[in-house]
C-alpha cells in the first residue's frame, strides 16, 4: 500500500525522501511524488509510473531542491482515482501540501461540503480532500498541528496522513489514524516519519511506532507527539530495531525473492531460537510468554488470515488437529468479519499476518476483543499493529521481507504453527505425545535438511521444467493432506508473479468438476510424497494423465513409479527419507517457489514488485 516518508533536519531532505521511498518500493505502488521547501515556499515533484520518473524531473533541475531540509515523500497505490500524475502525491490545496496513506471513507460527504464552499479539488483522490480542511482550519486561526488535529474530527476511515504548511516552515505534521506511522529522532537533529521503520534504520534504530490516534510533531528541534482526541502531549517510548542495513540488500541475489528464498533456513533458525527456550532439554520448550498461557487454556481455535498466510493456517489445523486433537477452523479474515459468526467459549483466535498490518486480519481481532475473546498474533513484524493489539504475540523472525511475494515468512510462520502443535500435544497428553521426542528431533533439523534441498538436484529439476513450461496455457497444482494447501500457496505463488492462470486443488476433487478443464495445453503439478496420502494422488494423477496434460511430479527420490507417469520429475534429495510426513511442507513450498520465479525471471515480469500488488494490504 501507499509508503509516506517525511524529514526535516540537516541533511539533504529530497536524498533522505527519495532513499525512504525506494525501501518501502516494495509495498507495491503506480505513482510517486516529493514535496519540498524551497525557502518558505513549497515545490512538487511527481510522477506515474516509477520513482526513477520523479528523480528525472529533480535531475533536470538540481538547483531547486539542493539546499532544501524539509520535505515530504509518497509512492501511491490507487483505489480513488487511476493512477495518473494528478492523482499522485503530495497533493497541493493553496499553502498545505499532504501525502495520505489508508482510505477516508465519507470523502463523497466531504467533497459534496467542499464544493458547496466554491472549492474545486484537481484530482480524483479522497486524499486532495484533507488539505482543504486543514486550509479553512488555519484560515480560521489554528496552527498547522492543531487544524491537522481538528480536521481529522471530519474523517471517517484508517488512514495516516504527514502534512506541511508555507505558513510554517520546517514543520511536519504526522497522524496515525489507522495505517502505520512509525518515526524516529535523527542523531544529527531534526526526525523522520515513515510508513514503516525500513526508510528509518539507515540513520537510527531507535523508533518510535506511533500509536492508533497519535500526532507526531517533527522539526529542527526533533520530535514531539500529541493526542488527536484531546491535543496533550504525550510521551512515547522508543523501541530498538534489531534489523541491519546489510539485511535489506540483495547480497548478489538478482532479485529480492530468490535471496528469500534461499533465507528460509535461517528464518527457521532465527524463529525456532526466538520461541524456545533452548536452554532445556524437554522437547517443544516454549519459552515462558503470555501467548503460551492463552494456548494452554484454548479448548478450540479459530485462525483468521489472508492470502498465503491463509494457506500456513490451512497447514497449521491439519497439524494441530493431528498432533495435539485439539479442533481447529481457519477462515479468510475478510470472510469472516462480514457474516454471522460463532465464536463458542474456549476458543483462542490466532491471527496470521506476516506484515501485522492487514486490514482485514485486523478487523477480526479487534471484534473478538470486544467480545472478550482472548486473541493471539502470529506476525513477522515487531511493533506492528497486530502485534499490538492481540493479547499476545508469537513472533517469526524471519528478517524483513522486501519481495512483494511471502516466501521465507511463510515457511516461518509454519515453524511457528509447527511448534504450537507439538508444544500443546505435550501439554494436552494427545496420543501422539509418545512420538513427540522423536519428532522434535527431526524438527530442529528442518532448516538444515531445507538448505540442503535448496542446492540439491531438485532446484535444477525445477528450473529445467520451469523453462520447458513457460508457454503452457494453464497450472494445476494439486495434492492431498498437508501437500494441498501447499499446492493452493504454489498455484498463488505463479499467479502473483509469472501473472499465468493457476489453481490449487485438492487432487481428490479435480474430478469433480476441474479435470473437464484438462487438455494437451494444460500442466498439473502433483505434490505426491512418501505420505499417508502418496497412493490417493497417484491414482488421481492417472486420471490427468490420461487427458493428455503436461505433469510436473514431485515426489520421493526413490519413487520410481511415480517418476514413470511424470513427464517432468523433481525427486526430493534422499536426506527427506524417512522424514515424519508432518515436515514436508517445508521440502515442497521452496520447489514451488522457485518454479514460479523461474517462470517469472523468463516471462521478465517484475518478480519482486508484481503489478497490482501491495505488501502490507491496509484496505479491506
Ligand atoms: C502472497 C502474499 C499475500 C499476503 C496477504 C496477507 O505472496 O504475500 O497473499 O499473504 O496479503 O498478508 P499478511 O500476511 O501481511 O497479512
Amino acid at each position: 500500500m501507499c509508503g509516506i516518508v517525511g524529514y526535516v533536519g540537516t541533511r539533504p531532505a529530497v536524498d533522505v525522501l527519495i532513499r525512504g521511498l525506494r525501501r518501502l518500493e516494495y509495498r507495491g505502488y503506480d505513482s510517486a511524488g516529493v514535496a519540498f521547501f524551497r525557502g518558505s515556499r513549497l515545490e512538487i515533484r511527481k510522477a506515474e509510473g516509477k520513482l526513477e520518473n520523479v528523480e528525472k524531473l529533480l535531475n533536470s533541475n538540481l538547483s531547486s531542491h539542493g539546499e532544501a531540509t524539509c520535505g515530504i515523500g509518497h509512492t501511491r497505490w490507487a483505489t480513488h482515482g487511476k493512477p495518473t500524475t494528478q492523482n499522485a502525491h503530495p497533493h497541493q490545496t493553496g499553502h498545505v501540501v499532504l501525502v495520505h496513506n489508508g482510505i477516508i471513507e465519507n470523502y463523497q460527504e466531504i467533497k459534496r461540503e467542499i464544493v458547496a464552499k466554491g472549492f474545486h479539488p484537481k484530482s480524483e483522490t479522497d486524499s486532495e480532500l484533507f488539505g482543504f480542511l486543514v486550509l479553512q482550519e488555519m484560515d480560521r486561526g489554528a496552527n498547522l498541528t492543531e487544524a491537522v488535529r481538528r480536521s481529522f474530527a471530519h474523517v471517517q476511515g484508517a488512514c495516516s496522513v504527514v502534512v506541511m504548511s508555507e505558513r510554517e516552515p520546517g514543520v511536519v505534521v504526522g497522524v496515525r489514524n489507522g495505517s502505520p506511522l512509525v518515526a524516529a529522532r535523527d542523531p544529527l537533529g531534526g526526525a523522520i516519519l515513515a510508513s514503516d521503520a525500513q526508510p528509518l534504520i539507515e540513520y537510527t534504530r531507535e523508533v518510535i511506532f506511533l500509536e492508533q490516534g497519535d500526532m507526531a510533531v517533527a522539526s529542527r528541534d526533533g520530535l514531539r507527539f500529541f493526542s488527536l482526541e484531546s491535543g496533550r502531549e504525550l510521551q512515547r517510548e522508543t523501541a530498538t530495531l534489531d534489523w541491519s542495513l546489510e539485511k535489506l540488500d540483495k547480497q548478489g541475489f538478482a532479485h529480492y525473492m530468490l535471496k528469500e528464498i534461499h533465507e528460509q533456513p535461517t528464518a527457521l533458525v532465527d524463529t525456532l531460537n526466538g520461541l524456545l527456550d533452548r536452554v532445556r532439554t524437554d522437547p517443544f520448550p516454549l519459552a515462558e510468554q503470555p501467548g503460551v498461557k492463552l494456548l494452554d487454556s484454548a479448548r478450540e481455535i479459530l485462525i483468521v488470515a489472508c492470502g498465503t498466510s491463509w494457506h500456513a493456517a490451512q497447514i497449521g489445523k491439519y497439524w494441530i488437529e493431528r498432533w495435539a486433537r485439539v479442533p481447529v477452523s481457519v477462515d479468510l479474515a475478510s470472510e469472516f468479519r462480514y457474516r454471522s459468526p460463532v465464536v463458542g467459549p474456549g476458543t483462542v483466535v490466532i491471527g496470521i499476518s506476516q506484515s501485522g498490518e492487514t486490514a482485514d486480519t485486523l478487523a477480526v481481532i479487534r471484534q473478538m476483543k470486544e467480545q472478550r475473546i482472548p486473541t493471539l498474533a502470529v506476525t513477522n513484524v515487531r511493533g506492528s499493529t497486530l502485534s499490538r493489539e492481540a493479547d499476545a504475540v508469537f513472533y517469526t523472525s524471519a528478517g524483513p521481507e522486501i519481495g512483494v511475494a511471502a516466501t521465507k515468512t511463510f515457511t516461518a510462520q509454519l515453524f511457528v504453527l509447527l511448534l504450537l502443535s507439538g508444544y500443546l500435544s505435550l501439554r494436552r497428553g494427545a496420543d501422539s505425545r509418545a512420538e513427540i521426542p522423536a519428532f522434535f528431533e527431526q524438527l530442529v533439523k528442518v532448516p538444515h535438511i531445507l538448505a540442503d534441498c535448496l542446492g540439491s538436484e531438485a532446484m535444477t529439476a525445477t528450473r529445467k521444467a520451469a523453462a520447458e513450461l513457460v508457454t503452457s496455457k494453464g497450472f494445476f497444482f494439486i495434492g492431498r493432506g498437508y501437500s494441498f494447501p501447499v499446492a493452493l500457496e504454489g498455484a498463488l505463488k505463479l499467479k502473483e508473479i509469472a501473472y499465468i492462470h493457476a489453481e490449487g486443488y485438492a487432487a481428490g476433487e479435480l474430478k469433480h468438476g476441474p479435470i473437464a478443464m484438462i487438455d494437451e495445453g494444460m500442466t498439473v503439478v502433483v505434490l505426491a510424497p512418501q505420505d499417508a496420502w502418496r497412493d490417493k494422488t497417484v491414482s488421481n494423477l492417472e486420471e490427468v494423465k490420461a487427458r493428455g496434460a503436461r505433469i510436473v511430479g514431485i515426489g520421493a527420490a526413490s519413487d520410481s513409479s511415480l517418476a514413470s507417469l511424470c513427464h517432468h520429475w523433481i525427486p526430493l534429495p534422499s536426506i527427506t527419507q524417512g522424514l515424519d510426513e508432518s515436515l514436508l511442507p517445508f521440502l515442497l513450498t521452496p520447489i514451488l517457489q522457485l518454479f514460479s520465479y523461474e517462470i517469472a525471471t523468463i516471462k521478465g515480469t517484475d518478480v519482486d514488485k508484481p503489478r497490482n500488488l501491495a505488501k502490507s494490504v491496509t484496505v479491506e
